[in-house]
């Protein structure tokens, strides 16, 4: 019998969110990270489970990850981190076509609708851990503040994942050898890790059988979903609500 039912959102703390994220908020509230710890954040479908997989592998047991992803708010993890926080943000346009094929698998998301629906909500930051913009935003404004936050970019990861491996190593202070980077660079492109079953969430019980969660790992398939009408209405909405002119995504490589 089916006992996973989709939850309905709700607001928390100012963040629409549903209970299957928030049953447990004392433990996160009460977190205290050991000293090699490293947060990974991330609005959803950004592209963290890519990230914590190349961390996992980059890192073997030399520090430990906790996958505290997509903490809506950033002063509950801070505090007890000594090592730094790595977020990784993606272009509204495909992260918002992820999150909508990522909704209709998952059955502990709320039911998306139709896909026009989705979109308006996705923009009134009524999606499960809420706005997008001001996700992205305030990490990006906390990163200028705060030197042990990298911040990195979806798109940058598809354009050179080498380049951006080589920036993580930076960060983290480790210096694998050239032939184990090149390794862990060609084991994270999207086709090896398709392959990986645990990766790809296809034997987990609370997702329909539908498209895989690796789904298609492209930057630009929202040109495959945005009418025209769509993409205009969305990108006077954008300018409204991301002024910050040095935070800039890519939506095509
Ligand atoms: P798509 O739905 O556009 O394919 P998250 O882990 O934050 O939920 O993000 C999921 C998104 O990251 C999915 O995007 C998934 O396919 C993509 N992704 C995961 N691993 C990837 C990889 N190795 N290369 C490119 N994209 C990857």
């Amino acid at each position: 019998m089916d006992v996973i039912s989709r939850p309905e959102l709700f607001d928390f703390h100012g963040v629409c969110m549903t209970h299957y994220f928030t049953d447990n908020w004392e433990k996160i509230q009460n977190f205290q990270a050991r000293p090699d710890d490293i947060l990974i954040d991330s609005y959803p479908k950004a592209g963290c489970t890519w990230l914590s997989y190349i961390l996992d592998l980059l890192c073997h047991e030399q520090t430990s990850i906790p996958l505290f992803q997509r903490v809506p708010n950033l002063e509950i993890a801070v505090p007890s981190l000594q090592k730094g926080i790595i977020y990784v943000a993606r272009n509204a346009k495909d992260s918002v076509v992820s999150y909508f094929h990522y909704d209709y698998m998952s059955k502990i998301q709320p039911e998306p609708g139709d896909w026009s629906c989705y979109l308006q909500r996705f923009m009134e930051g009524k999606v499960a851990f809420g706005s997008w913009y001001d996700h992205v935003n305030g990490w990006w404004e906390k990163k200028q503040s705060y030197p042990k936050l990298h911040y990195m970019f979806y798109e940058d990861l598809i354009e050179d994942t080498g380049r951006e491996i080589d920036k993580l190593c930076c960060f983290l202070g480790l210096s694998p050898s050239a032939e184990e980077k090149e390794r862990i660079t060609s084991s994270v492109q999207f086709d090896v890790m398709k392959k990986n079953n645990t990766v790809n969430l296809s034997t987990v019980p609370m997702y329909f059988k539908r498209p895989s969660f690796m789904r298609k790992g492209k930057v630009g398939d929202w040109r495959n979903h945005f009418t025209v009408t769509q993409d205009e209405k969305f990108d006077a909405d954008y300018k409204l609500k991301i002024k910050n002119t040095t935070l800039q995504f890519r939506t095509g490589i």
